[in-house]
Protein backbone atom coordinates (compact mmCIF):
# COMPACT_ATOMS: atom_id res chain seq x y z
CA UNK A 1 0.00 0.00 0.00
CA UNK A 2 1.17 3.26 -0.42
CA UNK A 3 0.52 6.19 2.50
CA UNK A 4 0.18 10.07 3.11
CA UNK A 5 3.35 11.33 5.39
CA UNK A 6 3.38 14.33 7.60
CA UNK A 7 4.31 16.37 4.11
CA UNK A 8 0.84 16.60 3.65
CA UNK A 9 -0.02 18.61 6.66
CA UNK A 10 -0.90 22.38 5.86
CA UNK A 11 -0.40 21.86 2.20
CA UNK A 12 -3.17 19.50 0.77
CA UNK A 13 -2.82 20.22 -2.64
CA UNK A 14 -4.84 17.62 -3.26
CA UNK A 15 -3.66 16.87 -7.22
CA UNK A 16 -3.35 12.84 -5.75
CA UNK A 17 -7.10 12.39 -5.80
CA UNK A 18 -7.44 13.20 -9.30
CA UNK A 19 -5.16 10.21 -10.49
CA UNK A 20 -6.61 7.21 -7.87
CA UNK A 21 -8.36 4.80 -9.50
CA UNK A 22 -10.14 3.53 -6.39
CA UNK A 23 -10.87 7.03 -4.83
CA UNK A 24 -8.88 5.90 -1.68
CA UNK A 25 -8.00 9.40 -0.39
CA UNK A 26 -9.70 10.67 2.37
CA UNK A 27 -10.06 14.50 3.15
CA UNK A 28 -9.16 16.03 7.12
CA UNK A 29 -8.89 19.55 7.98
CA UNK A 30 -5.31 20.08 6.98
CA UNK A 31 -3.88 16.60 5.24
CA UNK A 32 -5.47 13.90 3.49
CA UNK A 33 -5.07 9.90 4.25
CA UNK A 34 -5.07 6.78 2.26
CA UNK A 35 -7.28 3.59 3.29
CA UNK A 36 -4.51 1.15 3.01
CA UNK A 37 -7.03 -1.38 2.73
CA UNK A 38 -8.90 0.19 -0.42
CA UNK A 39 -5.12 1.26 -2.16
CA UNK A 40 -4.28 -1.16 -5.04
CA UNK A 41 -0.79 0.03 -4.87
CA UNK A 42 -0.99 1.39 -8.23
CA UNK A 43 1.75 3.91 -7.52
CA UNK A 44 0.37 6.56 -10.09
CA UNK A 45 0.10 9.15 -7.10
CA UNK A 46 3.07 9.38 -5.65
CA UNK A 47 4.69 11.52 -8.32
CA UNK A 48 1.68 13.25 -8.24
CA UNK A 49 2.34 15.27 -5.09
CA UNK A 50 4.15 18.35 -5.01
CA UNK A 51 5.30 17.60 -1.52
CA UNK A 52 6.77 14.33 -2.12
CA UNK A 53 4.09 13.10 0.81
CA UNK A 54 3.16 9.74 -0.60
CA UNK A 55 4.72 7.03 0.09
CA UNK A 56 5.20 3.33 -0.41
CA UNK A 57 4.98 1.06 3.19
CA UNK A 58 7.66 -0.77 2.05
CA UNK A 59 10.11 2.58 3.05
CA UNK A 60 11.51 1.29 6.92
CA UNK A 61 9.30 2.18 9.62
CA UNK A 62 6.24 3.25 7.96
CA UNK A 63 4.17 0.93 10.02
CA UNK A 64 3.20 3.95 12.25
CA UNK A 65 2.16 5.82 8.93
CA UNK A 66 -0.05 2.80 7.92
CA UNK A 67 -1.50 2.54 11.26
CA UNK A 68 -2.32 6.65 10.87
CA UNK A 69 -3.76 6.79 7.36
CA UNK A 70 -6.48 3.25 8.27
CA UNK A 71 -7.43 5.31 11.52
CA UNK A 72 -8.09 8.60 10.03
CA UNK A 73 -9.53 7.46 6.63
CA UNK A 74 -12.43 5.34 8.47
CA UNK A 75 -13.29 8.70 10.40
CA UNK A 76 -13.06 11.07 7.66
CA UNK A 77 -15.43 11.38 4.54
CA UNK A 78 -13.72 10.41 1.05
CA UNK A 79 -12.66 13.09 -1.45
CA UNK A 80 -12.46 12.50 -5.70
CA UNK A 81 -12.42 15.97 -6.89
CA UNK A 82 -9.29 18.35 -6.60
CA UNK A 83 -9.68 21.49 -4.56
CA UNK A 84 -7.58 24.60 -4.08
CA UNK A 85 -4.04 23.86 -2.07
CA UNK A 86 -4.60 25.31 1.49
CA UNK A 87 -3.33 28.86 2.06
CA UNK A 88 0.07 28.68 3.45
CA UNK A 89 0.87 25.60 1.38
CA UNK A 90 3.62 26.93 -0.20
CA UNK A 91 4.91 28.57 3.07
CA UNK A 92 4.50 24.76 5.18
CA UNK A 93 6.21 23.18 2.34
CA UNK A 94 9.35 21.01 3.24
CA UNK A 95 8.86 21.63 6.95
CA UNK A 96 9.98 19.18 9.40
CA UNK A 97 7.99 18.23 12.68
CA UNK A 98 4.38 19.40 10.90
CA UNK A 99 2.34 16.43 12.97
CA UNK A 100 3.22 18.01 15.97
CA UNK A 101 3.43 21.75 15.13
CA UNK A 102 -0.16 21.74 12.72
CA UNK A 103 -2.39 18.51 12.71
CA UNK A 104 -5.40 19.05 13.76
FE1 LIG B 1 -4.79 5.25 -5.24
FE2 LIG B 1 -2.91 3.94 -6.61
FE3 LIG B 1 -2.23 5.89 -4.92
FE4 LIG B 1 -3.12 3.58 -3.98
S1 LIG B 1 -1.22 3.91 -5.11
S2 LIG B 1 -3.75 5.62 -3.30
S3 LIG B 1 -4.64 3.02 -5.54
S4 LIG B 1 -3.44 6.12 -6.81
FE1 LIG C 1 -1.37 15.94 0.30
FE2 LIG C 1 0.22 15.67 -1.72
FE3 LIG C 1 -2.22 14.87 -1.96
S1 LIG C 1 0.17 17.40 -0.33
S2 LIG C 1 -3.32 16.27 -0.66
S3 LIG C 1 -0.74 14.03 -0.58
S4 LIG C 1 -1.04 15.89 -3.50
Amino acid sequence: TYIVNDACIACKYTDCVEVCPVDCFYEGENMLVIHPDECIDCGVCEPECPADAIRPDTEPDMDKWVEFNRKYSELWPVIITKKDPLPEAEDRDGEEGKLEKYFS
